[in-house]
């Protein structure tokens, strides 16, 4: 039997596997050496799938329950037949978008970490893509936590921050949600602002999206500025990795360790992606002993 091959992409973040098609059912050593490979890599890339829907699904489904899509924005006209796959596409029939996020920037961000139990990874599977432009980045959240200075580190341990569900990372408004202005007021869920990875057990940033995210118990401006801090360190581009798309590719990546973003492109080009989200736990932070403190039975 063949396994996959498993080449790291940059030295921080990334890999590709190769040699596995993900159209059939994987064997029970397949998925446990891509899954290795995810929680060392962060995110994995697949080149030359063949994928519809339901194979999409019954790829995503091997690392766990599959979560239902969000609420796209208000035009958004769903054309597919599933309630866990994702449209992310420019594309208009009738004057109305297919799928969410237009063709513009996506700031970074953390998929859905709104929810009290967000997405542990997402599956995003390229149908059509434009020539240039749309590179979706990623960004390695166990890295910018480590290079904190450590005052800082020690600080946002103790804090937790709300996630803002109203707006998507393309700056459009969810449907059903309220256009609220003061960060204090959107609806959305508190998370420890350093989290522990339920698989690794390291400690990675958590901050989810920087719009109207406020931090539980401190003052709006406090809050800003610390937020402002703490995301210009994160967008460090050292951190960073950004995929330039061909299309029939899949990026798998863990949304409790990574946060990405997307790069504008061309209006007049077509870019058709369909998206699986895995149901996550609930973040948690579990303090690691301090190097050399005693431990007693
Ligand atoms: C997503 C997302 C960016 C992209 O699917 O969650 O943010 O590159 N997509 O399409
Ligand atoms: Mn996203």
């Amino acid at each position: 039997m063949s396994m996959p091959t498993i080449s790291p992409i940059t030295p921080h973040l990334g890999a590709e596997v190769d040699g596995i098609d993900l159209s059939q059912p994987l064997s029970g050593d397949e998925f446990a050496a891509i899954h290795v490979a995810w929680m060392q890599h962060q995110v994995l890339l697949f080149r030359h799938q063949t994928l519809t829907d339901p194979q999409l699904e019954a790829f995503s489904v091997r690392f766990g329950a599959l979560d239902r899509k969000p609420a796209y924005s208000a035009d958004v006209v769903d054309t597919t037949t599933s309630d866990f796959v994702c449209v992310i596409s420019n594309v208009r029939i009738d004057n109305k978008p297919i799928g969410d996020l237009g063709d513009g920037e996506a700031v970074w961000h953390t998929d859905m970490s709104y929810n009290p139990l967000p997405p542990l990874g997402a599956a995003l599977y390229a149908l059509e893509v434009p020539a240039s432009g749309g590179e979706t980045g990623f960004s390695n959240m166990y890295l910018a936590y480590d290079t904190l200075p450590p005052p800082l580190k020690a600080r946002v341990q103790t804090l937790q921050c709300k996630h803002d569900a109203t707006r998507n990372s393309a700056g459009l408004l969810r449907r059903g949600m309220p256009d609220v202005t003061d960060p204090t007021h959107s609806p959305g869920t508190l998370h420890p602002m350093v989290r522990t990875h339920p698989v690794t057990g390291k400690p990675c940033l958590y901050l989810g999206r920087r719009r109207h995210a406020c931090i539980a118990g401190l003052p709006l401006a406090e809050s800003e500025a610390l937020l402002d801090t703490l995301w210009a360190h994160a967008e460090r581009p050292e951190f960073t990795w950004h995929h330039h798309w061909r299309k029939h590719e899949l990026l798998l990546w863990d949304n409790r360790c990574v946060m990405h973003r997307r790069n504008p492109f061309d209006p007049a080009a077509r870019r058709v992606m369909h998206r699986t989200q895995i149901i996550g736990d609930k973040p948690y932070f579990k303090p690691v002993a301090a190097p050399g403190a005693a431990i007693h039975a």
